[in-house]
């Protein structure tokens, strides 16, 4: 039995101890938000925030997580940058299949969070890690750069 701090809530979930994270958000928890790409950390699909920084959940055993706090896309519907960053993606069309978009999400909010003057280099650089197979990210570079702005204007500092 593993007990897990998810999104602001202790949760018991029996796993067994060769499942990673990710493994044990997608199957045991029904938390499907998290995608599963690669599954060796090549692709950023299956990002999440630990101890808040992104981490990649097929990475991690969910046993190496307790004690950790977990954050996951379904758990930041409401959170401030995230909202900025969601309206964005939508309006710039950063998104087509949407297969990478929450691993997109999870790390695009990762890089506002610690500085919002950020460049098209910083951006690209910030995001290096996360693969789209659909969009050229032209639409995902624009949709980070606005919510930069937007967050740098409404005075937005990192945490
Ligand atoms: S599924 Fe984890 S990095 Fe690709
Ligand atoms: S939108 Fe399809 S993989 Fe990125």
């Amino acid at each position: 039995m593993l007990r897990l701090q998810i999104n602001g809530e202790e949760i018991a979930v029996a796993a067994e101890a060769r499942e990673s994270l990710a493994d044990v958000l997608r199957e045991r928890l029904a938390m499907t938000g998290t995608h599963l790409g690669c599954e060796h950390g090549a692709c950023g699909a299956c990002t999440v925030e630990i101890d808040g920084r992104a981490t990649r959940a097929c990475l991690l055993l969910g046993a190496m997580a307790e004690g950790r706090r977990i954050a996951t896309i379904e758990g930041l519907r409401d959170d401030p940058v995230m909202l900025v960053l969601r309206r964005h993606f939508h309006e710039k069309h950063a998104l087509q299949c949407g297969f990478c978009t929450p691993g997109m999400l999870m790390m695009a909010r990762d890089l506002l969070k610690r500085r919002t003057d950020l460049d098209e280099a910083a951006v690209r650089d910030g995001m290096a890690g996360q693969i789209c197979r659909c969009t050229g990210y032209a639409g995902i570079v624009r949709a980070i750069l606005e919510a930069a702005r937007e967050l740098r204007e409404l005075g937005s500092s990192p945490a």
